[in-house]
């Protein structure tokens, strides 16, 4: 299973959605995530983000790990996008900084 980490809150690029073969990513307000029940393990969305925030549940970053359990979650409670969208204007402005977990909004 791929999974979505912290560098995706408040960029949410969606450039990933575009090349998920089995639509399997969900949307939240400022984050996405990926249904780790129906991921196939295709790996294209990882070098599709701009914001290298996907990674194999086997790679995953020092510091990430609940993101495996947070992916889980909300890929229950969040409807799928299978479509790409603008992004915020400020989203690049985002991108690399730290402590994004405590921006998640639900
Ligand atoms: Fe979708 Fe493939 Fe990414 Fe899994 S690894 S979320 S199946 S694009
Ligand atoms: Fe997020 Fe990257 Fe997709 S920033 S929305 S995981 S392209």
């Amino acid at each position: 299973t791929f999974v979505v980490t912290e560098n995706c809150i408040k960029c949410k690029f969606t450039d990933c959605v575009d090349v998920c073969p089995v639509d399997c990513f969900h949307e939240g307000p400022n984050f996405l995530v990926i249904d780790p029940d129906e991921c196939i393990d295709c790996t294209l969305c990882e070098p599709e983000c701009p914001a290298e925030a996907i990674f194999s549940e086997d790679e995953l970053p020092e510091g990430q790990e609940q993101f495996i359990e947070l992916n889980a979650e909300l890929s229950q409670i969040w409807p799928v996008i299978t479509d790409v969208k603008e992004p915020e204007a400020d989203a690049e402005d985002w991108n690399g900084k730290p402590d994004k977990i405590d921006l998640l909004e639900r």
